[in-house]
């Protein structure tokens, strides 16, 4: 850990909280009193500061904007009954966020100042992360490139915000989802493992064909052949395929998911065997077939673990077992939940205490 971080902070004269309806919390649609914000100018990371939620002024010529040099982050904080908050392994994502930032060209942000950072928006807006279950406080830090200049070049100055509200749920029901097997979310070589912007704007083509008929996700394949599993919309896909927890090994069009590798962490300790390999789209329609394939999810910060009902593929629509009667993911769900909000006791350490 380096010094205590040094940030300005100026609070907001007149709170939200008061008109904020906490039984209506649509994903990502709202925001806490604050944000933080920081500069990287000359080599360096400066003006930490937090001040009230609003709109920045930037230039519209910011390569960010043209050119993609952005990414983001997602983590959630706690509200344990006794009034404690904590939030979910930010070290983790501490690390992929430098890994994006490697991919994009764009600086390194000290793995201790992120969390401080982080941990410090949460603690002064702590009145916004909601009691109920299944709700959080989602945190969504991101950095983008901000010279205003055109040429196709790593800019030299970058911002980085915070920006964090209170969500339920990310998905209402279990998931009727389709194996993609045209469009692509990675290939190797690519940024796959990078969470970068352009990433999700290339994914919503595919997903809104897929919405338009009937699909509420796509499971995205290789690039090469369109035969391996490899992700499930923003979400890594897991399965319980005779007996053995299988996902797609976390390499370069992969995003090395938190959730993914807390999962693999419980079902270790259950002595469940954990296989992260190849996926092939045959092997699970043939268990979807043979009653082999009994869990069948995706996991990640929004979607905690998201319930797949159905699984298409070529036109064919293959229904897995009732969600309800699943006892692997079920499992995981109450687990991690009783982690995370500080009803069991934290073996792994993976609750970081504001
Ligand atoms: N894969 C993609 C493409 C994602 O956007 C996400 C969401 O963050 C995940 C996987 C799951 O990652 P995590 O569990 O770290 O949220
Ligand atoms: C997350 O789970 O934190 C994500 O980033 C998903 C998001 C794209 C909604």
């Amino acid at each position: 850990m380096t010094d205590t971080l040094d940030i300005k902070i100026t609070q907001t004269p007149t709170s939200r909280l008061a008109e904020t309806d906490f039984n209506n919390l649509p994903f990502g649609k709202v925001f806490s009193d604050h944000m933080l914000v920081a500069d990287y100018e000359d080599g360096e990371w400066k003006n930490f500061e937090i001040l009230p939620y609003g709109p920045i002024e930037l230039s519209p010529a910011i390569s960010a904007l043209h050119y993609g040099q952005a990414f983001f982050e997602g983590i959630k904080a706690y509200k344990h009954a006794d009034g404690k908050v904590s939030i979910f392994r930010p070290d983790k994502n501490a690390i992929r966020f430098n890994k994006s930032a490697d991919r994009l060209c764009m600086p390194q942000l000290p793995e201790d100042i992120f969390v401080q950072s982080i941990a410090a928006l949460v603690d002064i807006d702590r009145n916004w992360i909601p009691g109920k279950a299944n709700h959080a406080l989602y945190i969504r830090p991101f950095m983008f490139a901000t010279d205003p200049f055109l040429g196709v070049t790593p800019s030299a100055t970058y911002k980085y915000i915070v920006l964090i509200g209170p969500v339920g749920p990310y998905f209402s029901k279990p998931l009727r989802v389709k194996i993609e097997t045209h469009y692509t979310r990675a290939a190797e070589g690519g940024m796959g493992y990078a969470k970068a912007a352009g990433n999700y704007g290339s994914s919503m083509l595919p997903a809104r064909k897929a919405a338009e008929e009937g699909f509420d996700q796509l499971i995205w394949t290789d690039a090469k052949e369109h035969k391996y599993i490899e992700e499930m919309g923003a979400a890594n896909a897991m399965f319980l395929l005779d007996g053995k927890l299988i996902t797609a090994e976390a390499k370069d069009t992969i995003l090395d998911g938190v959730t993914r590798d807390t999962v693999i962490a419980l079902a270790k300790d259950w002595g469940i065997t954990v296989e992260e390999r190849k996926v092939s789209i045959a092997e699970l329609i043939e268990g979807a077939k043979n009653g082999k394939l009994t869990d069948a999810f995706g996991a990640g910060t929004a979607a905690t673990i998201a319930s797949v009902a159905s699984i298409s593929y070529n036109g064919e629509e293959y229904f897995l077992s009732d969600p309800q009667t699943r006892e692997f993911s079920k499992k995981v769900l109450a687990t991690l939940d009783d982690i995370k909000y500080g009803r069991s006791e934290d073996v792994h350490g993976w609750n970081y205490m504001v």
